[in-house]
């Protein structure tokens, strides 16, 4: 099989202490939406944060385009096109949606100002609030901001821990169809949901995690239509 645009292969690591990933494997093409559900405390975040850099594995491998990015930096991973959105955390709260924004261009030397009205055609609202206080939005404009912040590097990769936590069926909704948009511009989305149905609908593939280990992989579509992954992690 061809080597995926992205992939943590086999990754096995933890905190310090006790494993947290056993040999856990996530992978994800251009413009392809893939998505990572399982219970709490399973380690999706963990995953995230190993494909990211920012958790030492003991063991597989993180590969971009076939070559080795397991030793590097989130930075590095960042100047190669890589981006992450946090679950907490992910927006300065004081500074302003606009000021948001070009805290996700740091990196870049050249003129932002395309990039920017992209965002802004993305999500007109944060236009609109440009000069308010990323802190006065409503949850999901924040994750609007977070997710535009991201967008401001102009990755080839998105990475997203529970974009939708904490806001409404509605909001949800519109924030998928935003990450619809934006893999259907060739950027590859690697999504960690709470949401699991409403995600495994959009994920042109899917992982359930169970302690560290994966449990199930597919389309999205098959994992909905799964009997054992419906009763088991989709409530029935
Ligand atoms: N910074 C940390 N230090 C030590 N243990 C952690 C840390 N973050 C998470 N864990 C532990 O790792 C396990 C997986 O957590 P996490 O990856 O956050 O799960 P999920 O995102 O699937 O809910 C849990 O047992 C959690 O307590
Ligand atoms: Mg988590």
């Amino acid at each position: 099989m061809a080597e995926p645009f992205l992939i943590g292969d086999a990754m096995t690591g933890g905190y310090g202490g006790a494993d947290i990933l056993h040999g856990c494997t996530i992978a994800v093409e251009p413009g392809e939406i893939a998505v990572i559900v399982g219970p709490n405390g399973a380690g999706k975040s963990t995953a995230m944060k190993a494909v990211f850099g920012m958790l030492k594995l003991r063991g597989g491998a993180v590969r971009l385009k076939g070559e080795d990015i397991t030793t590097l930096t989130p930075q590095a991973r960042v100047a190669k096109g890589m981006a992450f959105v946090p679950q907490t955390s992910n927006i300065f709260t004081s500074m302003t949606v606009e000021e948001n924004l070009e805290m996700g261009a740091f990196l870049r030397r050249d003129d932002i100002r395309g990039t920017m009205e992209q965002v802004y055609g993305l999500f007109p609202i944060l236009k609109e609030k440009r000069l308010q206080p990323a802190g006065e939005l409503s949850g999901g404009q924040r994750q609007q901001v977070a997710v535009g912040r991201a967008l401001m590097t102009q990755p080839s990769v998105l990475m997203l821990d529970e974009p939708t936590a904490g806001v409404s069926p509605i909001v949800m909704d519109e924030l998928f169809d935003r990450i619809i948009e934006v893999a259907r511009s060739g950027i590859s989305i690697l999504m960690v949901e709470q949401n699991a149905r409403q995600a495994l609908e959009i994920a042109d593939k899917g992982y359930v995690l169970v302690q560290g280990a994966n449990r199930f992989t597919g389309t999205g579509q098959a994992l909905l239509a799964d009997p054992d992954v419906r009763k088991s992690f989709l409530g029935g």
